[in-house]
C-alpha cells in the first residue's frame, strides 16, 4: 500500500518538485547575492504613488549586539505586486540612540527585491548589549515612522528583570487587535508570537471583518499568502505593536494549512481526496516564503524550497534562555485519526514526534549547556496531558503533545534527569488559557512536578469566549495537572526575575468592537527552584 507519509521525503530528493523549486529559489538567492550592484544601479529617485510603508516596520531576533530590522515596500498593499514595479529598490536604514534620530550609531542601504516581495531584512551588528535603540527606513521620497527596538543583555550579564508577552492565533475575520493596543502600553522588552499569525481560510460572511483572496477556497499560491499577510499587517494596531519592541516569531499550522504534519495534509472528510503530495509541498514552499518575507527573521531562516529553519534559541543574559520551537515542519502525522482520542495504540508509538530527530538533539544539547536561571520553551501545542473525557469528549488531543506521548514524556524526563533549571513551556494553538503543572506522566498526580506550562489564548480567533466554560469543575477535578483554565481572548504578560516568574492572563471582554475593555483575569507565579504554578 502507498504510504503517503513517505512521499514528501521521496519527491524532495528524486527531482520533480525539488528541481522546479530549486530553480525558483535559486533565482531568489542569486538575486540576493548580486543585490549590491543591482541596487546601486537602481534609480535612487524612486517615487511612490502612496505611502510605501503602509505595512509598517518591525524588528526581531535580537541578540546581544544586533537585531533584524524589517519593512516591506507596498504602496498598494493588496495589489499582487504591492503596487511596486518589478525592480529592486534601495532602502536606507538608520539606527539611533534617540527617538529623534539625532544620535545615529549605524546606517546602511539594503535592497528590496521583487523576488522577496520588496521586503527588507537588515541584520544590524555592532550595537551595545542591553540597550534600547530607534530605527527608520527611507526609500526614494518616503520615510517610515520611527520604531523602537533593543538588544539583549550580554551572555554573562545578570539582569534583574525581563518583561515580555506571548500571543497566538489571530483569525482576521473573527475580531479586532484590541489586545495589541493594550500590549503596546505594557512597556515590554520582547514579544513572542507562537503561531497562527494568519489563517488560510476563504472569506466568510457575517464576520467582524472579511478576508480578501480566493472566494471559496483556501489560499494556496505565493501571491495569495502575500496578500493575506498584507491584509493582516495593514492594521495599525498589529504593525504598531511590531514597532514597539523586537518579536521572536514561530509558526503553527494556519500559516500554511490546518493541522498539517510535515509534508502531510490533514485527514480529509470522507469522499474528499488528499492534495497531491508534490503540489502540497509546492504550496508549503509558497507559504513558508511568504512567512519569511513578512517576519523580522535572520537570513539563516531564508527558505530552501519547502524547507525553512525556524527553531532557534536566545539568551537574555543569564536570567533566561529561550528555545523557540517548530512543532509542525518535522512532525509525524497525528495518530489515531487525529481529533480527541484515547491515549492508546498509535498514540503511544515511540516513533511519533513533534520535533523530529535533529531539532530534538539540538534542544537537548541546548538545555544541558544553558546558563539560564529560567529555561523557556516557546512553542505551539499543549504539553499538558489533558484528558477531555470529563468534558464529554473521548480522550486526549492527538494534534498536541499527547499525540507524541512517548517523545513528550521523554522530554519531561530529560528535564528532570538533567536537572535543567526552572523549565517553563509557553504554548498557543487552542484559543484558551491554561496553567498546567507538567509531570513525566500528567496522569500520575502523585509524581513530582518537573515544569510549568502557560498556555495563552488567541488574540481573537474563535470570537468572544467565556471566563468559566461549562463543565470546568469536572474538567479540573479529572485533571489535577490543570491549575487554571479560561476561554476568553487576549495574551499573556510575563515578568521574569531571578527569584520568580509571573504570568498575567490579560483578556479583552469584547474583541468584536473597538475599544473592548481589557483586564487581567488571573496571575500565576512560579518560584525559582520550585516547579509548579501558584495563584499570585
Ligand atoms: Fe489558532
Amino acid at each position: 500500500m502507498l504510504d503517503l507519509t513517505r512521499i514528501p521525503e521521496a519527491v524532495r530528493s528524486e527531482g520533480g518538485v525539488s528541481r522546479r523549486l530549486f530553480l525558483a529559489y535559486g533565482t531568489a538567492l542569486a538575486a540576493l547575492s548580486s543585490l549590491a550592484e543591482r541596487v546601486a544601479a537602481a534609480d535612487k529617485k524612486v517615487t511612490f504613488a502612496a505611502d510605501p510603508f503602509s505595512l509598517g516596520i518591525a524588528s526581531g531576533d535580537p541578540d546581544a549586539t544586533g537585531v533584524v530590522l524589517w519593512t516591506k515596500l507596498a504602496p498598494k498593499p493588496l495589489d499582487p505586486d504591492g503596487g511596486m514595479k518589478p525592480d529592486p529598490v534601495p532602502v536606507a536604514w538608520e539606527v539611533a540612540e534617540d527617538d529623534a534620530m539625532k544620535k545615529v550609531v549605524a546606517r546602511g542601504t539594503a535592497g528590496a527585491t521583487p523576488q522577496l516581495g520588496h521586503t527588507v531584512h537588515v541584520e544590524v551588528t555592532g550595537l551595545k548589549p542591553d540597550r534600547w535603540y530607534f530605527y527608520r527606513f527611507t526609500a526614494g521620497d518616503a520615510q517610515s515612522p520611527v520604531g523602537r527596538t533593543r538588544t539583549l543583555p550580554a551572555a554573562d550579564a545578570a539582569p534583574d528583570k525581563l518583561k515580555f508577552a506571548f500571543a497566538s492565533c489571530q483569525h482576521y475575520e473573527q475580531g479586532l487587535y484590541t489586545a495589541y493596543e493594550q500590549m503596546a502600553k505594557d512597556d515590554l522588552d520582547l514579544v513572542f508570537h507562537l503561531g497562527d499569525y494568519i489563517y488560510e481560510y476563504a472569506p466568510a460572511d457575517k464576520r467582524v471583518r472579511k478576508h480578501t483572496g480566493p472566494a471559496r477556497n483556501k489560499i494556496t499560491t505565493l501571491a495569495d499568502y502575500r496578500e493575506r499577510y498584507a491584509q493582516y499587517r495593514a492594521d495599525p494596531l498589529l504593525h504598531g505593536m511590531h514597532a514597539k519592541c523586537p518579536w521572536f516569531v514561530t509558526w503553527d499550522d494556519h500559516e500554511f494549512d490546518n493541522n498539517y504534519a510535515g509534508g502531510v495534509q490533514e485527514i480529509q472528510p470522507k469522499g474528499v481526496a488528499k492534495a497531491d503530495p508534490v503540489e502540497f509541498l509546492e504550496r508549503r514552499a509558497a507559504a513558508y516564503q511568504a512567512y519569511y518575507e513578512m517576519m523580522p527573521l535572520r537570513k539563516r531562516s531564508l527558505p530552501t524550497g519547502p524547507d525553512m529553519l525556524l527553531y532557534r534559541k536566545a539568551a537574555f543574559g543569564r536570567l533566561a534562555e529561550f528555545f523557540v520551537l517548530d512543532t509542525r515542519q518535522y512532525r509525524t502525522p497525528q495518530p489515531n485519526g487525529d481529533g480527541i482520542k484515547p491515549l492508546v495504540g498509535e498514540a503511544i508509538k515511540p516513533t511519533n514526534s513533534l520535533l523530529g530527530r535533529r531539532q530534538r538533539g539540538w534542544l537537548d544539547a541546548g538545555l544541558i549547556t544553558s546558563a539560564g536561571t529560567w529555561n523557556i520553551l516557546a512553542q505551539q501545542v499543549m504539553m499538558g496531558m489533558v484528558d477531555y473525557t470529563a468534558a464529554g469528549r473521548n480522550g486526549f488531543s492527538m494534534d498536541q503533545w499527547p499525540g507524541a506521548a512517548h517523545e513528550r514524556m521523554a522530554l519531561v524526563r530529560f528535564l528532570a534527569d538533567r536537572k535543567v533549571p526552572n523549565p517553563v513551556v509557553l504554548t498557543g494553538d487552542i484559543h484558551s488559557n491554561w496553567v498546567n503543572d507538567l509531570r513525566v506522566d500528567d496522569r500520575k498526580a502523585d509524581a513530582p512536578v518537573v515544569a510549568t506550562e502557560f498556555v495563552g489564548t488567541s488574540i481573537f480567533s474563535g470570537g468572544n469566549g467565556v471566563d468559566q466554560p461549562k463543565g470546568l469543575d469536572d474538567l479540573l477535578a479529572a485533571n489535577p495537572c490543570v491549575r487554571f483554565h479560561n476561554r476568553e481572548r487576549g495574551y499573556v504578560r510575563c515578568t521574569v526575575t531571578p527569584e520568580n516568574r509571573t504570568s498575567d492572563y490579560v483578556v479583552c471582554e469584547d474583541v468584536t468592537k473597538s475599544g473592548g475593555k481589557v483586564l487581567t483575569r488571573g496571575s500565576f507565579v512560579v518560584e525559582a527552584g520550585r516547579p509548579g504554578a501558584k495563584k499570585a
